[in-house]
């Protein structure tokens, strides 16, 4: 086999968990199209996240239940045409990969082909089967328990999970039968940190947590979120790093109100014609045209 080189230096799950391995901690954001994934990449992150949760973050749907593999895909390709040197990650949305394990192949098939490097995918024990299938077609898989949110009918709603013994015994041998099965990491959603700091110790591949505590072997929140730009409600596991929402709202009021004074657009923001092209121009030099056009604007000032 030739080998092929890549043109950027991208990095692999390998690079991630070596990070980990010698004492480092990931970052790893969502985002959900080339603008958000040019952001991101040139702020370092370790990890791109096409996630489900473009439906709350980028589409207004009120979960993530009515993203679609077309949504993701269309996403994931805007994303992955930003070249991140990141690596990069695709969820596999609700009802794609719950219907068996041929549809299940073949739809994360569709996201590796789209420029994922790996797919995410919600559950425990009872996704051991589809993992192994996965990465038996070579794909990599994150696992994600705790907090499900494709799962939050079934929950009562977004609520912490592993709070009580059994409970948390769960979660434990959830994240261990997911590394059995052969994901490289799992992600831990909503998890007391005691919990969180449990399981990764007791794990050999690294985990990423949110809403877990500090100890995870690495973070990530929406990028929407981390940015502060909605004006909705943010969970307490949020921490926001700008005011989003009233900095844009701010910017776009200048910009607005410079156009109702009349000083935007300057005449350095404008192109103009030549000396020569002006001067030939019929309109340009037609007195009457003029005339006209003074006196329109004359009647326009008197009626306001
Ligand atoms: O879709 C998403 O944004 C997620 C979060 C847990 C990061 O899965």
């Amino acid at each position: 086999m030739s080998q092929q080189k890549s043109p950027r230096q991208k990095k692999t799950w390998l690079d991630l968990q070596a990070e980990v391995d010698t004492g480092g901690k990931l970052v790893m954001v969502t985002a959900y199209d080339a603008p958000t994934a040019h952001i991101a990449d040139a702020a370092g992150v370790d990890i791109i996240l096409v996630g489900d949760s473009l439906g709350n973050a980028a589409l207004g749907f009120e979960s993530t239940l009515q993203v679609t593999m077309a949504m993701m895909r269309h996403h994931l390709e805007a994303v992955a045409r930003a070249l991140p040197k990141a690596f990069l990650m695709a969820d596999m949305p609700f009802l794609s990969y719950h219907l068996g394990i041929e549809d299940a192949i073949r739809n994360a098939g569709e996201l590796v082909r789209a420029g994922a490097q790996a797919v995410k995918l919600e559950g425990g024990a009872s996704r051991e089967p589809v993992v192994r299938a996965l990465v038996d077609a070579g794909i990599p898989v994150m696992g994600h328990i705790g907090l499900t949110p494709q799962s939050f009918h079934v929950l009562g709603g977004y609520r912490v999970q592993g709070k009580g013994a059994a409970s948390a015994e769960q979660l434990l041998e959830d994240a261990k039968l997911l590394q059995a099965a052969g994901c490289f990491s799992v992600l831990m959603e909503c998890v007391p940190k005691e919990l969180a700091a449990l399981v990764t110790e007791t794990l050999d591949i690294f985990t990423i947590g949110i809403g877990a505590g500090p100890n995870c072997s690495g973070q990530v929140l929406v990028f929407h979120d981390v940015l502060g730009m909605h004006d909705g409600q943010y969970p307490k596991f949020v921490r926001k790093y700008m005011d989003g929402f009233n900095q844009m709202i701010i910017a776009l009021s200048r910009w607005s109100a410079d156009i109702k004074k009349g000083i935007f657009p300057s005449g350095e923001e404008s192109y103009s014609l030549s000396v020569d092209a002006l001067a030939n121009l019929p309109s340009g030099n037609d007195p009457d045209l003029r005339q006209r056009r003074a006196g329109g604007r004359a009647k326009k000032a008197r009626k306001t």
